[in-house]
């Protein structure tokens, strides 16, 4: 979508208002409404979302074999990934400030199965939404105790759990006044690099979820709730931390938004 630069001009700092992607969002779900089809994942090329108009792909997917894959790839064994690399509060010197968190969930196939032996990776922002990132200038403090990064290998009935602090909210440059709703990043590997998947997690609640043009992203509504944690208070622990579950299922018509490859 072009948007003249006399138009642009009205806006604050050249960025639109929130209202202009609100409408945008509103009419491309109620023209999927109407669409019979279920769309299940993210559209790649969603217009409310500015920077998706030039980066998503616009040719067909090219299929690598997975065997040459193998053979140049990077590969890691399961006694690389150490325990303690799930819990993000004890990587510093001191525990990092925020609200302490667990979230656990299973790792499944389109059938319910378990999804055993493999790798997850989580990526967040601070309590205070910011990353450790030379890209990430906004002024809110950075914690020197949160990393924002752990990993961890799946249990045999597909289990996983992270230790950590919930994420804040962050302001970014798709629009004026644009706040990401609180997440956390997902990477899912699967059985070998070519088959890697990436999604966000997100917060019950949250009442940036109708602003976001990256959830939103996701046309069908059921489609988008399977992104939201459930916050499970038998997770909490006394005097110690809140609990959250959130089961990521891979493959069928329940599976889990994921992102497109570029958008990682
Ligand atoms: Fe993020």
């Amino acid at each position: 979508m072009d948007i003249p630069d006399h138009l642009m001009a009205e806006f604050e700092g050249g960025l639109e208002p929130q209202q202009r992607i609100t409408t945008e969002i509103e009419a491309i779900h109620a023209e999927a409404a109407a669409d019979p089809s279920v769309e299940t994942q993210p559209r790649v090329n969603f217009p409310p979302y500015r920077s998706s108009l030039l980066r998503h792909p616009t040719k067909d997917l090219r299929h690598a074999d997975p065997e040459g894959a193998e053979v140049v790839a990077p590969v890691f064994g399961h006694s690389d990934v150490d325990a303690l690399e799930s819990d993000l509060t004890i990587g510093g010197n001191a525990e990092p400030i925020g609200e302490r968190m667990t979230v656990r969930g299973r790792l499944v196939d389109g059938d319910g199965h378990p999804v055993a032996g493999q790798l997850i990776e989580i990526w967040q922002a601070n309590a205070a939404g910011r990353y450790i990132h030379k890209r990430d200038q906004h002024p809110a403090p950075i914690d020197p105790n949160c990393t924002g990064v752990g990993r961890c290998i799946t249990g045999g009935d597909g289990s996983y759990k992270f230790t950590t602090v919930k994420p804040g909210p962050y302001p970014w440059r798709n629009h004026n006044n644009a706040w990401r709703p609180a997440h956390i990043h997902f990477s899912l590997f699967g059985t070998d690099f070519t088959q890697r998947m990436i999604t966000q997690m997100y917060f019950p609640g949250d009442p940036l979820f109708a602003l976001d043009p990256i959830y939103q992203s996701i046309v069908d509504p059921k489609a988008r709730a399977r992104l939201v944690a459930a916050y499970d208070h038998d997770q909490s622990v006394h005097e110690w931390s809140m609990g959250y579950r959130w089961d990521i299922v891979l493959t069928g018509s329940h599976s889990t938004p994921m992102e497109a490859e570029d958008q990682a």
